[in-house]
């Protein structure tokens, strides 16, 4: 009998499906919700210390819709962290876990470049019971002008700094989250396991331009007019994230054993979950799946991985965690094994055609004399 079961960070997941920070985790009614249904975790929408500074705009929508206009594939967004009160989240923090003991309850922070900052949004959140932090270091957008979330998670040396002020302040586990918007994702990942975070989480949303209305010409989603780039998430990410996912892993393996990686970016399916898990991930976020779907979405997340894990026969996440790995290489090596494979196959047909002329009846005569000298 397989099971969904896992210990990450020392932190027990009934299963590895971890609503990732967002609009599905925006207030204690919606996370107390999610536990109900059955999530394994929930990462909180990100908050700071001074919410007056977050100001959203609407709309901050814009769709990618699939060619018979039935389904949403790609989904753009220019939304702020929380502006809900930084006390309000300590009471609601507490609360949550009080009615959920056994829900995995992260906070998602982030803060400017303040070492005072950080420390005290770090010191006060698990004060109130939370069981660990994701660093919001990702955010492609509006907290970029203030040295927040991608700008500070796009400079490995400032990350780095910033970690190991968090790691110095902080007794439960610590995530780094990931901003895709970078060429080598390895390197703001080693900066922040170099300071000691526990595990990386990736990817955030991707910069994106949704498209230009072509009645208005007005790029969306258009707020008086005009737009900003914003963030790309949804199904249509995930072979993005899924690259992402095995360079993070490949590197954990390699430099870092035993830190973990929370892998997320298109997830709607336990064929994705299952997918992300073969590529290294020891939990799989859900945000944008939660908007289409709901909250009840994981009942079939985990049926789905669990078929998947009884038809291949593995009892545990361990069983097949970072099982594709290997089978990564470069370009070169992939010429070289086909080359080396089509000439051995054609040495192969030589060789058959060789014999089926010299094994005539009159030779195979001869052998079977030859043979009986
Ligand atoms: C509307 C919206 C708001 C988001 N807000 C946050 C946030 O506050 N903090 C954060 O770390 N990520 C935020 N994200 C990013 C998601 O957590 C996730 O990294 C990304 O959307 C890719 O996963 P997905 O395809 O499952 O949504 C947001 C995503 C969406 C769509």
């Amino acid at each position: 009998m397989s099971t969904l079961a896992t210990t990450v960070n020392g932190l027990k997941f009934k299963n590895p499906f971890v609503i990732g920070s967002g609009p599905p985790g925006t207030n204690s009614k919606v996370i107390n919700r999610a536990f109900k249904e059955g999530w394994g975790g929930v990462i909180a929408k990100t908050i700071s210390l001074d919410c007056s500074k977050v100001v959203n705009v609407g709309p901050r929508y814009a769709k990618l819709h699939s060619a018979d206009g039935k389904e949403v594939i790609g989904w753009e967004n220019i939304e702020l962290i929380s502006d809900r009160r930084f006390e309000i989240w300590l009471d609601e923090f507490k609360q949550i876990k009080d009615a959920h003991p056994d829900g995995m309850l992260i906070a998602s922070i982030m803060e400017e470049y303040n070492k005072d900052a950080w420390c005290e949004i770090v010191g006060r959140c698990q004060e109130v019971g939370v069981d660990a932090y994701e660093l919001n270091f990702s955010c492609p957008h509006g907290l970029p002008e203030r040295k927040m979330g991608a700008a500070m998670g796009q400079d490995p040396s400032i990350l780095e700094e910033v970690c190991s002020w968090v790691m110095a302040e902080a007794k439960i586990p610590v995530w780094a989250k990931m901003t895709p918007n970078v060429t080598h994702i390895e390197d703001p990942t080693a900066a922040s396991l170099r300071a000691g975070c526990d595990g990386v989480s990736a990817i955030n949303t991707i910069r994106s331009v949704m498209g230009v209305n072509l009645e208005t010409l007005r790029p969306e989603p258009t707020v008086e007019g005009y737009t900003t780039p914003g963030g790309y998430s949804s199904k249509a990410v995930k072979p993005i994230a899924l690259r992402m996912v095995m360079e993070i892993a490949s590197l954990i393996r390699k430099d870092f054993p035993g830190r973990t990686l929370s892998g997320l970016g298109g997830v709607e399916t336990g064929k994705d979950a299952a997918q992300f898990i073969l590529l290294g991930s020891d939990t799989v976020q859900v945000c944008t799946g939660v908007m289409k779907f709901g909250y009840g979405m994981v009942s079939q997340l985990c049926e789905e991985l669990l078929e998947f894990m009884e038809s291949k026969g593995f009892e545990t996440l361990d069983d097949f965690r970072g099982l594709s790995l290997p089978y990564f290489t470069t370009h070169a090596e992939l010429v070289r094994m086909q080359t080396a494979r089509k000439a051995a196959e054609a040495a192969a047909k030589e060789t058959m055609v060789r014999n089926d002329a010299e094994w005539d009846g009159d030779n195979f005569v001869k052998q079977s004399n030859d043979l009986s000298r």
